[in-house]
């Protein structure tokens, strides 16, 4: 496995995926945002109005490429990163990631996808599952309220109203599913690093992984 492999898990709203990419471009790595992908299997099965209860209506995954390319999202070429963000999807994609067939088919891709060059992959189980010998593991937490106002602002961004208390159920809600659940649950690796984000800023976060990232370098 020639490259660096630096895993970043952490709860909803701990900032994973918009530091793991920063961190991306200012190395000049490749991210892969795991989470994503599991965002596309449960927008193609919505898509085709499958069963989601059911672990065998998944096996459509075996026909169907999904790819990630810098920072987009591809299913079967079409780019989907905008519609993986819907609320139907949000709402399902706790349920869908639960199945283990479906961990199974999105973690062979993964591990495929972090076989070459330097790569900084996010997720709930890149340094227990994914890439149990990363190089370095990061995981970061944000207390509830913190991650709601997060998730508040990306919400406004995009000109949508929600209620902090809502959002504060929600998280919880995703919280409680992802880290019980029988298959890969969220959960710390014993040997990775903890950054609590709550009182930092985005690039004091990315500053200080980059600084961990040198130091394994050397
Ligand atoms: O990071 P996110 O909110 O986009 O992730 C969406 C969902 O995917 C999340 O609720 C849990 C699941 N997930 C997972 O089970 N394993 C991963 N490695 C990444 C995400």
């Amino acid at each position: 496995m020639p490259g660096f492999k630096l895993a970043i898990d952490g709860p909803a709203g701990s900032g994973k995926s918009t530091i793991s990419s920063l961190i991306a471009k200012r190395m000049g790595w490749t991210h892969i945002d795991t989470g994503a992908m599991y965002r596309a299997v449960t927008l193609l099965a919505l898509e085709l109005k499958v069963n989601l209860n059911d672990e065998a209506s998944y096996r459509f995954l075996e026909t169907s490429n999904i790819h990630y390319d810098y920072d987009k999202i591809f299913i079967n070429n079409r780019d989907v990163t905008e519609d993986i963000r819907s609320e139907a999807v949000t709402n399902n994609v706790s349920l869908v990631s639960s199945f283990p067939y479906v961990r199974k088919m999105m973690v062979e891709l993964q591990q495929k996808a972090a076989d070459y060059g330097n790569i900084v992959m996010d997720g709930r189980d890149i340094g227990t599952v994914v890439l149990p010998h990363a190089d370095l593991k990061i995981f970061l937490t944000a207390n509830v309220e913190e991650r709601a106002k997060r998730r508040l602002k990306e919400h406004q961004k995009k000109g949508k109203s929600s209620e902090i208390t809502q959002v504060i159920e929600d998280i919880k809600t995703r919280d409680q599913k992802d880290s019980t659940r029988k298959e890969s649950p969220l959960r710390r690796a014993e040997d990775a690093i903890i950054i609590d984000t709550t009182h930092l800023t985005i690039d004091e976060v990315v500053m200080k992984i980059i600084e961990l990232t040198d130091k394994k370098e050397n």
